[in-house]
């Protein structure tokens, strides 16, 4: 159970420890001299790490740098964070080598790798994912999403936008609160409770979705037009900023002059495909 691990920065180190500690035999590369792992094999340069392992993760900050150091891998298991198509021109060049390629992204923090709580969903080579299940399964959650390698990197985007969206809403939320001197951690217990109760509604909206019909949804657009102004008016009489809501209203507004008012928040999606959100910018 060889494996080479190249860039010893918060993921790698984190990673190479966890492989270490699960019995690997695990050759380590960083571009800086001074950080290690113990009980790693400290190779000194990438050439000479990738030889010594059948299978190599490239835990460094960007896919370029992931290429510049890795063309000599005869598998690579890339988990540096990239646009679908960085992965896909890192797939590319990887394929020109002869070398077998799994896009990874990672949806952990260092302190939550080989715990699972973290998740790290793949694409690219099934085979690479397969022959290394075990090892993958033992840094996270695994999650394959197919042959085409942009895939993870599509779905890292897709949580990443729903991630921000929720902090963002609870940034405002905390500003909101300050006025009524309420302190953030107060607010935490609550705020998760609800936020479990919003996500149970996620499912029902995909439905709606999937099946292209918005009519008689719980919860229709000119309803949550009406929400969002109480709730940017409750935000600009309490001297707090409201420009992460008022974007949403205007594409609810948007969706509710094209005609469609009453069907359901979900339908909102038309406007997103066609990009006809765009609109709401420039005008
Ligand atoms: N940290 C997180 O919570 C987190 C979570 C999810 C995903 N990620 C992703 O994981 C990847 C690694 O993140 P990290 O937090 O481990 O970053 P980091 O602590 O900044 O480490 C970056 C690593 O990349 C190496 N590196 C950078 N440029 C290089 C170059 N030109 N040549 C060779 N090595 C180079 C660094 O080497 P030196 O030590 O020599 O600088 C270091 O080993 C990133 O793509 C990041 O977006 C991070």
């Amino acid at each position: 159970m060889k494996v080479t691990v190249l860039g010893l920065g918060q993921m790698g180190a984190a990673i190479a420890v966890a492989l270490v500690k699960a019995g690997y035999q695990t050759t380590v590369w960083n571009r800086s001299p001074g950080k290690t792992v113990e009980g790693a094999d400290h190779a000194k340069t990438a050439a000479e790490a990738i030889a010594k392992s059948p299978v190599v993760i490239a835990a460094v900050s960007d896919h370029q740098t992931a290429r510049d150091i890795s063309g000599s891998a005869k598998v690579l298991i890339n988990l540096a964070t990239g646009t679908p198509e960085q992965a896909k021109e890192t797939a590319d060049w990887a394929a020109e080598r002869g070398i077998d390629y799994l896009d990874g992204a990672m949806l952990a923090v260092p302190s939550n790798i080989a715990t699972p709580e973290a998740h790290f969903l793949y694409s690219g080579s099934k085979a690479v994912f397969e022959d290394n299940r075990e090892m993958l399964d033992l840094l996270a959650t695994s999650v394959y999403l197919g042959e085409d390698p942009a895939v993870a990197a599509l779905w890292d985007s897709a949580l990443l936008s729903v991630g921000y969206a929720t902090f963002f809403g609870f940034f405002h939320a905390l500003a909101l609160l300050e006025t009524a001197n309420t302190r953030p951690s107060e607010f935490v217990p609550v705020a998760r409770q609800s936020l479990q109760g919003l996500f149970g509604f996620l499912g029902e909206l995909a439905g709606e979705i999937e099946k292209g019909d918005y009519r008689g949804g719980a919860s229709p657009v000119d309803m949550n037009r009406a929400v969002l102004g109480s709730l940017v008016g409750t935000s600009l009489s309490r001297g707090v900023n409201a420009e992460t809501l008022t974007p949403i209203r205007a594409l609810l507004d948007r969706r509710s002059a094209d005609g469609h008012g009453s069907d359901s928040l979900s339908s909102v999606i038309e406007v997103l495909r066609t990009g006809a959100g765009r609109r709401v910018q420039e005008g």
